[in-house]
């Protein structure tokens, strides 16, 4: 459900422009093409120097690939920016980016509070903890006004990383919050305190564009959008982009996109790289350069309740990670 009501049912993406498919390049006639491959011409002598003109490397997204420095580490801690990982298609990567740019994020030394605002817990369950024994959650927090932020974080096996955890007692919420006062700016209000305490906090919003995830489009500075690199996936995102919208200028006007993050991405075929490319001419620079590919790795690392930075420290997805968080520290946290 929409929170802002019906419409738009998310199925016209009006601003993305068609898919236009690049012509074949001409084929020649069979008997004009070459038998052997020709060779390539070795050239024994080294071009002067002047001409050499510094080389240009594409990034997946077919945009020059930006210079990501080394992230420098800070002192002092606080002053955080509220992330929202936000997008109504399910399974597009919201919670394994939470987890794993937040423990890249903590890898580079910053104080990283992680919020699992989807009854679902799934967040809660992928940083290793079971829901039935979850004694006080996000839950408690937004509804009984006795419960401190202290009560109901914990720390997690990550180094760095805290946790504010839910299950599915968090799917009553949106209910009861519809009765009460500034219901909108519940999630906004308790976490104003963790500001101060923490560096980054990013929450894992559920699949859905109703309250839950209103409330945490009002409590962000700025939302990242994980899109799965697949042709269905561009459907809604002009809904999404219309709540984000509505949610600026009527409750939130400090809320930016921190930037669109490709996922599940197989650049081995045509499909995907297309999908990119419309995701760049509909989002322009907002499409972060980084891209997450597609790995079975992110599934066994959830199973091991750990992100994949530590459960496979040295592998594509976790550099992936970590370069992501490098983007992000450049253009929205050190900046
Ligand atoms: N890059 C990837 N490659 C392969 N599998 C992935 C990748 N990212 C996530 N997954 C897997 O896809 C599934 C869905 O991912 P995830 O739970 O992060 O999505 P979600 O958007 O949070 O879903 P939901 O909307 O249900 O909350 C999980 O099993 C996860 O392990
Ligand atoms: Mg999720």
């Amino acid at each position: 459900m929409n929170h802002f009501g019906p419409g738009n049912h998310g199925s016209s993406a009006t601003e993305m422009p068609p898919l236009v498919r690049t012509p074949a390049p001409p084929q020649r006639p069979v008997d004009e093409q070459p038998a052997e491959p020709i060779p390539f011409p070795r050239r024994e002598e080294p071009a002067p120097a002047a001409a050499a003109e510094p080389e240009v490397v594409l990034g997946p997204t077919g945009r020059p690939w930006p210079d990501l420095p080394e992230p420098r580490p800070i002192g002092i801690h606080g002053n955080a920016r509220v992330i929202a990982m936000c997008n109504q298609k399910g399974g597009v990567g919201k919670t394994t980016t939470t987890i794993n740019l937040g423990a890249s994020l903590a890898e580079y030394g910053r104080k990283v509070l992680l919020v699992d605002f989807d009854p679902q817990g799934s967040l809660s369950v992928g940083l290793g903890m079971n829901p039935h024994e979850i004694q006080l959650s996000v839950y408690n927090l937004l509804m009984e006004r006795d419960v401190r932020l202290e009560d109901v974080i914990v720390s997690t096996d990550v180094p760095g990383v805290d946790l504010l955890p839910s299950n599915i007692d968090l799917s009553a919420a949106e209910v009861q919050l519809v009765h009460e006062v500034a219901r909108e700016q519940s999630l906004a209000r308790v976490l104003q305190d963790a500001r101060n305490e923490y560096d980054v906090i990013l929450i894992d919003c559920q699949p859905s564009l109703g309250l839950l995830t209103v409330n945490a489009l009002t409590a962000a500075d700025g939302v990242i959008v994980p899109l799965e690199c697949e042709y269905f996936a561009l459907r809604g995102v002009a809904l999404l982009k219309g709540t984000i919208d509505k949610v600026r200028e009527r409750l939130n006007p400090r809320l930016q996109v921190d930037g669109v993050l490709g996922t599940m991405f197989d650049g081995r075929t045509l499909h995907a790289r297309e999908v990119m490319q419309r995701l760049v001419e509909a989002w322009g620079d907002d499409v972060f350069h980084t891209v997450i590919r597609r790995t079975v790795k992110f599934s066994d690392s959830t199973v091991a309740g750990e992100p994949i930075t530590s459960y496979a420290s040295d592998s594509p997805g976790a550099e992936a990670y970590r370069t992501l968080a490098k983007e992000v520290l450049v253009r929205c946290l050190d900046a």
